[in-house]
């Protein structure tokens, strides 16, 4: 029996801090937040993005100081992209493959600097190919799946080589994940996660991130044929389900804020680790909105962060990640 007015007040719990605190059903701590970052070429080179206020590519010694911030803040893992030099982009983003590259320095460097940091790297050859798209594609600019996969996995074995410990398939093929994870495992390297881009959408979100990683004026038209249309969330729940049954560690529902929705039904329905990449766009959109007057972005920011976790994820990838993590330390 529920009782009723007045009886029942829902309002008491609410009335003092202290209340409301005791009666919080979902809490964020800096142990949520996954910190993506972009990498570029130099030494001391910080770039800002402009389409990403507040964030910046860092060359490798950057990215290593990053590692010590986030350390020092209690983030537990950071996501490495990289701003590939323009000539080494070409049809096949071979320089995914090279021991040498961004990422791969990238990595090392964090393990130098902050050995205690997980490493989280994306596979996926947008920002190694000449046309901007995920993976190879033929002449009438289709997505080749199966020979995309091959290469994949010759990506993550080089990331994990490096280091890498989560390889991170954002690319949306099929049949990847079951892939690299034998790959991984003849490899060598059976402790090597794999959160899957499960549920990744065809979003108008990334568009910033495009930008950051130089791919945005490349990119022919779009990635429809891959990632997922925005109408659809059972489809969401069969992808899912195919990278668990592949060997996924855990899964990742992108964007995130216009797709809670997913989370909650995918939470629900595997009981696994669900994580969301709250995208370039959700950040750049509160940013936008703080800097023209519109809101409080701390408070925008804690907001959508405190939701990813009322929704069911275990945690969010956010450009928000040091922000937050300050604000939560008080
Ligand atoms: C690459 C990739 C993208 C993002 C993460 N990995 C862009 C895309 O698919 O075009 C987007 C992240 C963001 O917008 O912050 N496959």
């Amino acid at each position: 029996m529920t009782a009723s007015f007045p009886a029942l007040r829902l309002r008491r719990t609410r009335v003092a801090p202290w209340s409301r605190r005791m009666v919080a059903e979902t809490v964020l701590t800096p142990a949520d937040l996954i910190w993506p970052l972009f990498v570029t070429e130099g030494e001391g080179v910080e770039e800002p993005i402009v389409t990403l206020p507040g964030v910046s590519r860092w060359s490798v010694d950057g990215i290593a100081a990053r590692a010590r911030e986030a350390r020092d803040l209690g983030i537990p893992c950071i996501a490495l992209f990289p701003n590939t030099p323009q000539h080494l982009r070409t049809p096949d983003g071979r320089e995914a493959l090279n021991p040498d590259n961004l990422i791969c320095r990238a990595i090392r460097a964090i393990k130098d600097a902050a050995p205690e940091i997980g490493v989280l790297t994306d596979v996926a050859l947008d920002p190694y190919t000449e046309h901007g798209h995920d993976g190879l594609i033929d002449a009438a600019g289709y997505v080749l799946n199966d020979v995309t996969s091959a290469i994949l996995v010759e990506q993550a074995l080089v990331q994990a080589e490096a280091g890498a410990d989560i390889i991170a398939p954002s690319d949306m093929m099929d049949g990847r994940v079951g892939a690299i994870r034998a790959a991984l495992e003849a490899g060598g390297h059976p402790n090597v996660q794999i959160m899957a881009y499960a549920a990744k959408y065809a979003s108008a979100f990334y568009g910033p991130f495009r930008d950051a990683v130089g791919s945005s004026g490349r990119l022919k038209g779009d990635k429809r044929g891959y990632q997922m249309d925005h109408a659809n969330a059972e489809e969401a729940l069969r992808e899912v389900a195919l990278d668990l049954a592949e060997g996924a560690d855990t899964v990742m529902v992108k964007p995130g804020l216009p797709y809670l929705d997913i989370i909650r039904r995918v939470k629900d329905r595997f009981e696994v680790p669900v994580f969301a990449y709250q995208v370039s766009g959700e950040y750049a959109m509160i940013e936008a909105a703080a800097a023209a007057g519109m809101g409080d972005r701390d408070a925008l920011a804690m907001e959508t962060l405190l939701a990813f976790r009322r929704a069911g994820c275990s945690g969010v990838l956010t450009y928000f990640a040091p922000l937050a993590a300050r604000l939560l330390a008080g």
